[in-house]
């Protein structure tokens, strides 16, 4: 995917937009942004497809003409999203579709990832979603208006939408008790601050990073929320949101020329907190060569680095 601005601007300047004007997207940014569906391949090998809809018309006035239940308002156009089942199939959408998402926000762009309850018929049918495809998530697209909605600005408030968690909660350094601070991350602390901005469901951001002492190898753990796994049976939402940390921090990582790879590592790392799992670990890249062998896809296991044990 090619960006006009840097990665780390565009990232900044992306939140949840809920209410649009009426005015429709030029065909040519709708153009250039379909010019981005094409090339992208989620770090587990899954690949998405994208396409636009066009909501003119969907019955102005009633409370849900667009699917959404209210929350979305004045939208004509929706990005949709569509991945194939399998392994790790949500983590390879949130990658995905952060991108285009992204790119969106780079064209000037309002959006807002629309996983949890919306009319998933409503736009599967016209999106010609298969019977071993899933339709995770959607997003409006458009002009947002200058001023938020009062139900923009009620979702935002019960969810706390502006504020993250702080570093502390969120990184560590060999094991989950020790914080990893700004300065210790080193030339990782941008790919982090990155990843830490991330839009996540409900912003709950469940990613956790622990960074290898003395490497530039940092593995990335979901941990759950209490009980949200049971709230939308039809996703697994946390595992977007994973996708979506991925996505953050190697665009980041790649624009400041940090070369590395996702791979599976064996980190065990004890104490594990509870409701907490293992996802991928991002080796960076050595002037020698990598730092320990990945690997894309699920094929095989790399060799655990030697502090952490197999
Ligand atoms: C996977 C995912 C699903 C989401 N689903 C919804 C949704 O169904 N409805 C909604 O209004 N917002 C939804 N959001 C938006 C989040 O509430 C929002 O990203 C979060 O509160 C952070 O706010 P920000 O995006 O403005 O930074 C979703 C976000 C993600 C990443």
């Amino acid at each position: 995917m090619d960006y006009r601005k840097s990665i780390i601007e565009i990232i900044r300047d992306r939140s949840s937009r809920r209410s649009y004007l009426p005015q429709p997207v030029e065909p040519e940014k709708l153009g250039a942004l379909r010019a981005g569906f094409t090339g992208l391949r989620g770090p587990f090998g899954g690949e998405a497809r994208f396409t636009i809809l066009d909501a003119t018309g969907w019955g102005e006035g009633k409370i849900n003409s667009l699917g959404t239940y209210g929350t979305i308002q004045g939208a004509r156009h929706f990005l949709v999203g569509i991945i194939r089942r399998g392994d790790h199939d949500m983590e390879d959408f949130g990658y995905q579709f952060e991108q285009v998402i992204l790119r969106a926000t780079d064209l000037g762009l309002g959006t807002c990832w629309i996983g949890g309850i919306f009319s998933r018929s409503r736009f599967a049918d016209p999106a010609g979603v298969r019977e071993d495809e899933i339709l995770p998530a959607i997003s409006p697209l458009g002009y947002p208006t200058p001023k938020r909605s009062v139900t923009d600005s009620i979702i935002r408030w019960s969810a706390g939408s502006r504020s993250r968690r702080p570093w502390r909660e969120l990184f560590f350094h060999g094991d989950f008790e020790t914080a990893l601070t700004e300065e210790s991350a080193g030339r990782y602390r941008d790919p982090l601050e990155m990843l830490r901005l991330g839009p996540s469901a409900s912003n709950r951001q469940p990613w956790r990073v622990v960074k290898e002492p003395h490497q530039d190898i940092f593995h990335l753990y979901l941990r759950r929320s209490l009980g949200y796994d049971k709230l939308i049976k039809a996703v697994d939402l946390q595992r977007l949101d994973l996708g979506i940390a991925m996505s953050h921090f190697e665009l980041t990582a790649r624009e400041l020329g940090l070369a590395g790879q996702w791979a599976r590592l064996s980190p065990s790392l004890s104490p594990l907190p509870e409701r907490t799992e293992y996802v991928r670990s991002w080796i960076a890249e050595r002037s020698d060569g990598p730092t320990a062998t990945p690997e894309r896809g699920e094929s095989r296991s790399a060799p655990a680095p030697a502090s952490l044990g197999a």
